[in-house]
């Protein structure tokens, strides 16, 4: 089966072409390197020992995408491709509408007229907001998004939501990602952060090598046993996995379906756990202090994940452990790179 993968280059999307191959299935890549580097499809060539189709565009790009899904005879798609900068959403916040927005309905548009069922679309744990109760279950009620980011997930599920009602001949699974961390194990891909890193991981492993001075943690006064924030982080392999148990998901459904999952590990930790589990895995001392709060930031979250267990017959396999080794063996190659 031959799926599209916008947003392929990406971090999430680069590891879920990668299981898709290894599960079988036909990756075709659209990425507008808007947000990700073109040595992602050499760190793919040498996973997979072959060239992944790709097209530069943007897939707000209605008729080329038509074209590639006509061309390619793509079945599934996988839609990735979004801003994903919390601040920058706040400051620019028609830059976010615009493009997350547009282009999941341009996909829809384009799925439409060229006839393709199947849809896997990256959705958030922002949804929940700042939840009553934990761990957050899919009926956990959504909550105002913190940022206009978070809010362009939550519309797009709407949008989802009302495309399947109207009887459109489409089966459609929206992932809600807790925090995604790691590397692939051979470290020939990653994430690559644009400049300053605002997530946790890349910023701990870039003050790890070097390339920052010294690691803020944003706060160590919460309602949390150590005063930290609390998120559930996930290994980028183990939630790429679930996209293609996803698929297979849909592929089973005869059309016009709607469902959310919850993709984390089912556990919580602080901020301040990951800095000594990354300083015990990788034998070293991070410089880090404590700092101010963050302005919007939700003080604990971390998934209930029953029902992907049971319905995508999904589970994590890999370790806090496992997942920050890999970080930090990523960071290393860039450098030696
Ligand atoms: C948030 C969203 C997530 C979104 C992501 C995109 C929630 C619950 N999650 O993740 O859906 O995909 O942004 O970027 O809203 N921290 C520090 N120092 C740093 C960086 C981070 O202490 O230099 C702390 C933060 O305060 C937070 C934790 O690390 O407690 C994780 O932060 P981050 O990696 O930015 O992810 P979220 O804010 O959880």
């Amino acid at each position: 089966m031959k799926v599209l993968v916008t947003g392929g280059a990406g971090f999430i999307g680069s590891h879920t072409v990668v299981e898709l191959v290894n599960a079988g299935y036909s990756p075709v890549i659209v990425d507008n390197f808007s947000n990700s580097e073109k040595s992602v499809l050499q760190g793919l060539k040498n996973i997979l020992g072959f060239d992944v189709p790709f097209y530069e565009f943007d897939c707000n790009d209605f008729n080329k995408l038509k074209e590639v899904v006509e061309a390619e005879k793509i079945e599934g798609i996988i839609h990735f491709a979004a801003y994903k900068a919390v601040g920058e959403s706040v400051q620019n916040p028609l830059k976010y509408y615009r493009n997350n927005l547009g282009s999941m309905i341009t996909v829809l548009e384009v799925m439409k007229e060229a006839g393709v069922k199947n849809l896997v679309f990256s959705s958030s744990c922002t949804v929940y907001g700042q939840p009553d109760h934990i761990p957050v279950t899919e009926e956990t009620p959504k909550k105002k998004a913190e940022s206009p980011y978070g809010n362009t997930k939550a519309i797009g599920e709407d949008i989802l939501e009302d495309v399947i009602k109207s009887g459109e001949k489409m089966d459609i699974i929206a992932l809600r990602y807790f925090n995604p961390i790691g590397a692939h194990p051979t470290a020939e891909i990653g994430e690559l952060p644009n400049g300053v890193p605002s997530n946790l991981v890349p910023f701990i492993t870039q003050t790890a090598i070097g390339k920052r001075e010294q690691l803020t943690v944003f706060g160590d006064d919460y309602d949390t046993p150590d005063g930290s924030n609390i998120r559930d982080f996930i290994h980028v392999v183990d939630l790429a996995k679930a996209h293609v148990s996803a698929l297979e998901l849909l592929k089973s459904k005869s059309g016009n379906t709607y469902d959310v999952f919850n993709l984390g590990t089912g556990e919580g930790n602080s901020v301040l756990e990951l800095i000594n589990t990354f300083e015990k895995v990788n034998d070293l001392k991070l410089n880090y202090k404590i700092g101010p709060r963050r302005p919007g930031d939700v003080v604990k979250i971390y998934g209930d994940v029953a029902k992907a267990g049971k319905i995508l017959n999904w589970k994590t396999q890999k370790s806090l452990d496992e997942s920050l080794a890999d970080a930090w063996r990523w960071e290393q190659k860039l450098k030696n790179n």
